[in-house]
């Protein structure tokens, strides 16, 4: 049963556009040169790791933050959820630290998700964690408690509301059924109006964007495909007038790619990638972007769910990133209680271990230049400024031997990224353009080590 509902959900989140942009566009809302645009957005692509944080109701019933769309509850059988809300053991201070100590950036936390509940002290609603057992705006001792120790600050803000009246039906909401009859989305939108949905939305938008200082980040969050029936898109959300008024409040703020403003060119920052392989990241070679993973299935706390990460997909996920040029969001869901559950704290305990020997791969870097093969069965990151080559080691060599193709005359020093140790080169005995380098015979204790190559 659960599983069906999972895959559900799948097919609603599939069905978004998650291919890579197609030729760039040329209309335009803004007059942003790209040299600006890149000037705006450069502490972000040189951060490469931000944390994502999924935090509302639906970590309750800890199975799934789409759990009222899953089970069709209504705004009441919801409610129970709002009532038991107390987080006692919230503790921004601590989930900044371990964001930081992980080595990420920046942050973004659910302001709102699609269940609507506001993390925050809205005006506009009493649908906010001020009216639950926290009785506090949350958003504001986590934006209080990141910058303390020196993150950028993001907020995300769900455009799909479960439990706003005036919220239409669309083939999301939790309210409309497998088969729904044109005839049921009549009867559920007499009454509602979006028009007094778009003025919530901004009047909630500007309070984020006004109340808590600067804001790095917006993550709007989600518009259907173009061919969707029951879907909503830019013309919905009134796109074009709400990213005026976020660039208006917010003249540095990076803003995500989901209002369905895919016809601009700068109708988004940046391209979102979710949950998609390693392997899929080339394609957005070249592009500016970032992908948003999870540590396991869900973005929202799921009690039940088993199939976290292992430190190695992790790295992989990082470095895959960065190896194509993009950023990385990793998810945690915190439980209703307002922590980081043991296996979320296992994870980024285990990457704060390897960050803090190989961070160097990781920020300000990118792709390697062209000119520079990748040995077999590893992957290359590449600091344009500094100039060095990261050779992160997958597979490491069993009798310690790796060869660097073509890279002979190119490497003026060679060393482990962990402990700044020299590694030998050779030329090899196979083809006269390779290098041959030693390292240590037993592997240092990081699941994947790095070679930095100080370049010519
Ligand atoms: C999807 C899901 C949502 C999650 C988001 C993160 O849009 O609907 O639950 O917040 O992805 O990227």
């Amino acid at each position: 049963m659960q599983i069906a509902l999972v895959l559900i959900t799948l097919a609603i989140t599939t069905a978004r556009a998650q291919q890579p942009a197609a030729n760039t566009p040329q209309k335009r809302i803004g007059t942003e040169t790209e040299a600006q645009k890149k000037a705006r957005m450069q502490w972000w692509s040189d951060a490469r790791f931000g944390m994502f944080i999924h935090w509302g109701l639906y970590s309750l019933a800890a199975r799934h933050e789409w759990v009222k769309h899953n089970e069709h509850l209504t705004n009441e059988q919801y409610q129970k959820y709002f009532d038991e809300f107390n987080p006692d053991l919230f503790e921004p201070q601590k989930w900044a630290k371990q964001a930081k100590a992980a080595g990420m950036k920046y942050a973004v936390l659910t302001s709102k998700h699609h269940e609507g509940f506001c993390l925050f002290d809205s005006k506009y609603t009493d649908y906010k964690a001020t009216n639950t057992g926290a009785k506090r705006d949350l958003v504001r001792e986590y934006v209080n408690a990141f910058r303390a120790e020196g993150l950028k600050v993001g907020f995300y803000y769900s455009l799909l509301d479960w439990h706003h009246p005036d919220y239409t039906m669309d083939d999301a909401h939790p309210l409309m059924q497998v088969n729904h009859s044109e005839a049921d989305y009549e009867r559920l939108n007499k009454g509602r109006d979006m028009a007094k949905y778009r003025q919530y939305m901004r009047n909630q938008i500007t309070e984020l964007l006004t109340n808590y200082g600067k804001i790095d980040v917006l993550w709007l969050d989600w518009s259907w495909g173009k061919d969707s029936k029951h879907g909503k898109r830019d013309q919905d959300w009134g796109a074009v007038e709400l990213l005026k008024l976020v660039r208006k409040l917010q003249p540095g703020i990076i803003v995500n790619n989901r209002l369905g403003l895919e016809d601009y060119k700068d109708g988004g920052d940046f391209e979102t990638p979710e949950q998609v392989s390693t392997a899929e990241l080339a394609k957005y070679h070249g592009k500016t972007w970032e992908t948003c993973q999870t540590f396991s299935g869900s973005w929202g706390y799921y009690r039940d769910e088993n199939t976290w990460k292992t430190h190695r997909q992790l790295l992989d996920l990082l470095i895959s990133s960065v190896s194509n040029g993009g950023n990385l969001i990793l998810n945690v869901g915190p439980t209703a209680r307002g922590e980081f559950d043991y296996r979320a704290t296992r994870a980024l305990d285990s990457l704060s271990y390897w960050m803090h020997a190989n961070s160097k791969s990781v920020y300000n870097c990118t792709y390697a230049p062209a000119a520079f093969k990748i040995p077999d069965g590893e992957k290359l990151t590449y600091n344009p400024t500094t100039k060095r080559l990261y050779v992160q080691l997958f597979n490491y060599p069993a009798n310690g031997k790796l060869i660097l193709p073509g890279y002979k005359g190119k490497i003026k020093y060679a060393q482990l990224l962990n402990d700044d140790s020299e590694l030998i080169s050779n030329a090899s005995n196979g083809n006269q353009d390779d290098l041959e380098l030693t390292l240590p015979v037993k592997k240092p204790p990081y699941e994947i080590p790095v070679i930095e190559l100080i370049l010519q």
